[in-house]
Order: C-alpha cells, then sequence, then structure tokens
C-alpha cells in the first residue's frame, strides 16, 4: 500500500493496447502514446513533456486530464463546456494509477482555449447562485473578470489566485503568455505549490521552465518517451547555440538555405 503515502496524486500512467484496427491511426500511431503502453511513472513534483511540434505532447495531456476528470477543453474538473469536441480516443485507453486520496483542488490549462474557460466562467457567474463569483477565486477577490486583464495578467493570475496547495495542474504551454520574467516567477510558484504537495505535468518549449531544479524531463520524439538531461534536450542546445552569437548562427543558416539544392540542378 505505498501509494497511500505518496506525496503524489498521480503515480503511473499506462495506455491499455488499443483494438487491431486503431493501431496505426492517430492517436496510438504517435511513437509516445505507443510507449506509454509500457507505462510511465508520474512520481516527481513537477514533470515535464518536450518534443517538436506534433510530438504528442497536447494529445497525452490532453488524454490523462480528461482520465483525471477534467473538461477536455479545460478548467476544473467541475467546469463542463464544450466549443468543439477534438480530445482523442486516447483518454477511454489510459489506466491512471493514483495515491488512493483525492487532490484539494487542480486545474487543466489549455493555453489556446484559456479564453473559453474564461467565458465559460463568466456565464456560470451570470447565473443567480446565491454564492460568491467563481471568478473571485481566479482574481483573487480584486473584482473584475480575467477578460480585463492582459494574456499574460490571466496566466499569471491563475497561477496567483486559483492554483493552490494539494493540487494537480496539467499545463499545456503555460509560456505561452508569459514574459521571460513572469515564467521565472511561475517557477516560484509553482515551487511554493510543489512544497504544499501539489503535482504539476507540464507541456512546454520554454527552456526557463525546464530549469525547473529537480523535475523530471521527458522527451517525445519518434523513439517515444525518454527522460533527459537538461543539458541534453535538443532546445536546450538550440537556445545555447543561438544566444551564444545570434548573428552567426543565422547567417549560417540561411546561407544553408540559399545554397542551390544539387537534386534540382
Ligand atoms: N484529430 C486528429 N486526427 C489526426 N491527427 C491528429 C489529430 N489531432 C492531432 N493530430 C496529430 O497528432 C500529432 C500530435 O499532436 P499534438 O497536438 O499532441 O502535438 P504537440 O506535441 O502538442 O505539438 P505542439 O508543440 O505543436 O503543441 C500531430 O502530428 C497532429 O497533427
Ligand atoms: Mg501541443
Amino acid at each position: 500500500m505505498a501509494g497511500l503515502t505518496s506525496p503524489y496524486w498521480l503515480l503511473r500512467v499506462a495506455c491499455r493496447t488499443p483494438p487491431g484496427d486503431q493501431v496505426d491511426v492517430h492517436p496510438f500511431n504517435l511513437p509516445p502514446v505507443q510507449a506509454l503502453q509500457r507505462g510511465l511513472a508520474l512520481t516527481a513534483p513537477v514533470t515535464f513533456l518536450v518534443g517538436e511540434n506534433g510530438s504528442g505532447k497536447s494529445t497525452i495531456l490532453e488524454a490523462l486530464a480528461v482520465a483525471c476528470g477534467f473538461n477536455p477543453e479545460g478548467g476544473s474538473v467541475n467546469l463542463r463546456f464544450s466549443t468543439r469536441a477534438s480530445h482523442s480516443a486516447l483518454c477511454s485507453h489510459l489506466a491512471v494509477t493514483r495515491n488512493g486520496s483525492k487532490p484539494r483542488t487542480g486545474f487543466f490549462l489549455r493555453a489556446e482555449s484559456f479564453y473559453n474557460v474564461i467565458s465559460a466562467i463568466e456565464e456560470l457567474d451570470a447565473e443567480p447562485a446565491g454564492a460568491p463569483p467563481l471568478m473571485d477565486s481566479y482574481t483573487g477577490g480584486r473584482g473584475g473578470t480575467l477578460h480585463e486583464r492582459s494574456h499574460g495578467e490571466s496566466f499569471w493570475d491563475l497561477f496567483m489566485h486559483r492554483c493552490g496547495p494539494q493540487g494537480l495542474y496539467l499545463l499545456d504551454e503555460p509560456e505561452s503568455a508569459l514574459s521571460p520574467q513572469r515564467q521565472l516567477a511561475v517557477i516560484c510558484r509553482i515551487q511554493a505549490l510543489a512544497q504544499e504537495r501539489s503535482q504539476f505535468i507540464i507541456a512546454t518549449h520554454s527552456p526557463l521552465l525546464l530549469a525547473y531544479p529537480g523535475a523530471r524531463i521527458l522527451l517525445l520524439d519518434g523513439r517515444g518517451i525518454t527522460e533527459t538531461a537538461y543539458d541534453d534536450l535538443p532546445l536546450v542546445r538550440l537556445y545555447r547555440g543561438m544566444l551564444a552569437d545570434p548573428q552567426k548562427r543565422l547567417r549560417t543558416m540561411l546561407a544553408a538555405m540559399a545554397e542551390p539544392d544539387p537534386g534540382q540542378a
């Protein structure tokens, strides 16, 4: 019964073998999804999913979120709205091992649909409820709505006010609205929440977020899912090379592009 004493809400996720006629179709044809059939331990306060565009990060994060009871388009477990059903069949094939207790709170952030989450909360608050507005937990009781905040400010409010201790947070590219300074501030917030027994699973392209000390970094690519050290990540190497000498790096890249393709001669 070791799971009952684990500080992590999610311990493991595995994908059951899909029906034979689905093996070669999306999402079961993605190498990281196939790798999930061997099971993946999630025992870390912060787990990052990293990889090229189209590698499968959102597909896996979204399926995990739905399997954990979150709305497929984002939000808390209690939020139910749908603008377009776009989640894959993967969620119904996932077996998620939990630690036996429920997180006190949680949130599934899909960066591209956070605007819709805010609108859904506004609509719920417009209905007579006899309870404080839900938006208060996002604004910290400041009043108003997150639609009156900038893109990055609304993400920041989510982290500062809506995210609390003992929570389970699945975040898809949270950096997309945040300045580099705010990303570093978010690392401080994640650290504070992790120390209060929150668990984060984050899909990201941010070399800043990925630097979170002690994070487990999972690289998704054509080989499947590989735990990878920060310094060995392709994106970290790319940023280092670029920032060391941006002009030289771009000159080399553009010159290579300008060279005639021998195959076209
Ligand atoms: N409904 C669908 N039908 C077929 N293929 C799909 C469908 N939805 C997504 N895909 C494909 O699945 C692959 C993985 O997509 P996914 O959104 O998980 O990538 P990602 O790693 O999150 O990429 P990004 O960094 O761009 O967000 C992509 O090649 C995508 O085109
Ligand atoms: Mg994605």
